[in-house]
């Protein structure tokens, strides 16, 4: 069973965005499964890169349609992603340097973070965005 089972109950009802929230849960279960059969740093590491990239390519499409839109929430949001951000890529530099290993704890820290941005801050933004007709 993957550690991030997707379910409707996470879809914010706009198809774009569904899809890049399927694919950073594909990320962090790939990690899990990294981690469960014991893949080497390199592999590892170059997962963690993907998830760091992919993020920030995510919260950038996101940040877009605030802007081209004018979502009132805009400069919450932004913070939220970037202290998310900022902690996933500190995290990847600590593992990259061997000051930190990739375990359970952590592995359910990154699934926490995810699912909690869009449950409780993702969500926020649904309605408006598709009242704009945004898919
Ligand atoms: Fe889907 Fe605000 O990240």
């Amino acid at each position: 069973m993957s550690l991030f089972e997707w379910s409707d109950k996470f879809s914010v009802e706009i198809t774009s965005i569904d899809e890049q929230h399927k694919k950073l849960v594909n990320f962090i279960n790939n990690l899990d499964d990294a981690m469960i059969v014991g893949k080497g740093k390199h592999v590892i590491g170059g997962i963690l890169d993907g998830l760091v990239h992919y993020t920030i390519e995510h919260f950038d499409y996101e940040e877009q349609l605030f802007d081209t839109h004018g979502y009132p929430d805009a400069d919450a949001h932004k913070k939220e992603h970037k202290d998310l951000v900022a902690q996933v890529a500190r995290f990847k530099q600590s593992f990259k340097s061997g000051k930190e290993e990739l375990t359970k704890d952590l592995m359910d820290f990154l699934k926490d973070w995810l699912m909690n941005h869009i449950m409780d801050i993702d969500k926020k933004y649904s309605p408006f965005l598709k009242d704009k007709n945004i898919s």
